[in-house]
């Protein structure tokens, strides 16, 4: 389509019982008609909606039922209404609500063997699609509308002009030198961490840096620490890599660094102490501390995974673990995939002085990982302001859709859950009483389109009780309020009054 030019909807055709259908009944007939179209993809995200005006004398019926009809579609997020430009499928909706359907429960992360990798096995479990946007409660990710699609369009020709002949064939393997330069002034402005250009390297995301530092640290027989419940794509590479994984439990102040005590063999912890994976509790001031002195006693390495450090709703964040490291011994990671899009494919670590010479010898080996277009693109975003503005939106707009979400389940569940690391990030974790069916819950909660992921999966010898990891992040405002009453009223109905104790 050229540009500027707005695509005329076509007639949407007649929906077979609405000729039949009773005065009383033909709103909802009429719901369920585009309600369907959408969700099997008839009518593709973002297409524009005949106007009710054209749609009640197409259709026969009078124009107040189909307003009515598309003011509930519009309360549900399958549709958005923008004054001036009509009534449009909403841009997130109709894959993921067709995945929430099919999907009882969210399987937390693919979960892969060696082995089965090896042998070519189907990787068990899971639609690598099963987290995204516009699926209550599994869109614990960037919301892709916040982002000015004319600034990263803006953005990506500079980056495309600004690139020299002689430089197409010159990547460098740790990254451009401009990216890296714009990440540590960031750093220092905004997580406190003091570094150079030339302690960054950039990577594909956070993955990708935990798989390069567990090639470069563990060997066959290596033990490796992490958080229990954690983030499981981090214990599954240490096991790739080879390694015996060590399940540290966390509290309410995080891992509780006083177990690693008495293991003086472990060469690598994997920590997430902004808002901990899943459970979101921040690690204390006392236990990073605690973890410090022993990493730099044990010689071992942290990974201090800072995955949605950005997003800090009550209070501005602590400052990251890595910038009170005097030893020299925390690998910091964080990624554009959770603060600009997940596809975008770019994240970056500061590693420690002694790690740097391996890691270059390491990508030597397996290559440069991301494109310079890409990475320029990434540098001009930084520069020119723009992607701090886009962090401040984005900011906004998650807190909004907390807010608004807690307020749902306050207002009809006060009583029933307990709220845990709600202060920050993409997500929540809402506990419930024991004795609760959480099976029985989640297959309620799917008839009603809404996913529900339990917190047992992350676990893997811990038991944190009976509960539940709430995504929002990319959820629109009307889904968060829409689906948080109807979770709400599961709750209420489903749960017993809860009685608060520690993680
Ligand atoms: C704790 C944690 N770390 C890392 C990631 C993934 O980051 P990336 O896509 O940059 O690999 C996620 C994704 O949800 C996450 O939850």
């Amino acid at each position: 389509m050229a540009r500027g030019k707005k695509a005329s909807s076509l007639d949407l055709p007649l929906p077979a019982t609405l000729p039949v259908a009773l005065d009383g009944s033909k709103r909802d007939c009429i719901i369920n008609a585009i309600r369907d179209a959408i969700t099997k993809r008839l009518l593709p995200a973002d297409s524009q909606l005949p106007s009710s005006r054209t749609l009640a004398d197409r259709w026969q019926v009078s124009r107040g039922t189909v307003e009515a009809a598309f003011d509930r579609l519009f309360s549900e997020g399958y549709i958005v209404r923008v004054h001036g430009s009509g009534t449009r499928v909403s841009p997130a909706i109709p894959d993921t609500f067709r995945a929430s359907r099919a999907t009882d429960q969210a399987a937390p992360e693919a979960v892969a063997e060696k082995k089965d990798i090896q042998e070519g096995k189907t990787l068990a479990v899971h639609d690598q699609y099963a987290v995204r946007p516009g699926v209550p409660f599994i869109a614990r990710l960037p919301a892709p509308e916040l982002l000015d699609g004319s600034h990263w369009e803006k953005h990506s020709t500079n980056a495309v002009k600004s690139e020299a002949t002689a430089d197409l064939n010159a990547t460098p393997l740790q990254g451009i030198d401009s990216l890296r330069q714009q990440i540590a002034n960031y750093l220092g402005a905004f997580r406190g961490l003091s570094c150079r250009a030339e302690d960054v390297f950039i990577t594909s995301g956070i993955r990708h840096s935990i798989d390069a530092l567990a090639r470069l640290i563990l060997k066959a027989g290596s033990k490796a620490a992490v958080e229990d419940p954690g983030y499981l794509p981090a214990r599954h590479i240490f096991e790739l890599a080879g390694a015996t994984v060590l399940d540290v439990p966390i509290d309410e102040k995080g891992m509780k660094v006083d177990e690693l005590a008495q293991h003086h063999d472990v060469s690598l912890v994997y920590v997430t102490p902004a808002h901990q994976s899943p459970v979101g509790v921040t690690m204390s001031v006392d236990r990073r501390r605690k973890l410090l002195e022993w990493s730099h006693e044990n010689e071992a390495w942290i990974i201090e995974d800072d995955y949605d450090g950005e997003f800090s709703y009550q209070t501005a964040p602590l400052p990251a673990l890595k910038s009170d490291d005097k030893y020299d011994r925390v690998i910091y990671c964080s990624s554009f995939n959770k603060t600009v899009f997940t596809g975008l494919r770019v994240g970056f670590m500061v590693l420690p002085a002694a790690l740097q010479p391996k890691m270059l010898a390491l990508w030597q080996i397996v290559g440069a990982p991301i494109s310079a277009t890409t990475q320029r693109a990434i540098t001009s975003f930084m520069a020119g302001g723009d992607y701090s503005n886009h962090l401040h939106r984005s900011r906004l707009a998650y807190q909004q859709r907390r807010d608004a979400l807690l307020r749902e389940l306050d207002r009809h569940a006060g009583g029933k859950f307990e709220v845990i690391g709600a202060h920050a990030g993409f997500h929540f974790v809402v506990r419930i009483a024991p004795g609760t069916d959480e099976q029985e819950l989640v297959k309620e909660a799917a008839a009603v389109g809404i996913t529900l992921t339990s917190l047992r999966p992350f676990c893997h010898t811990a038991d944190v009780g009976s509960g539940f990891v709430i995504g929002y992040a990319a959820l629109t405002l009307p889904q968060a309020k829409y689906f948080g009453r109807k979770l709400s009223q599961l709750l209420d109905r489903m749960t017993q009054p809860m009685v608060s104790d520690s993680v």
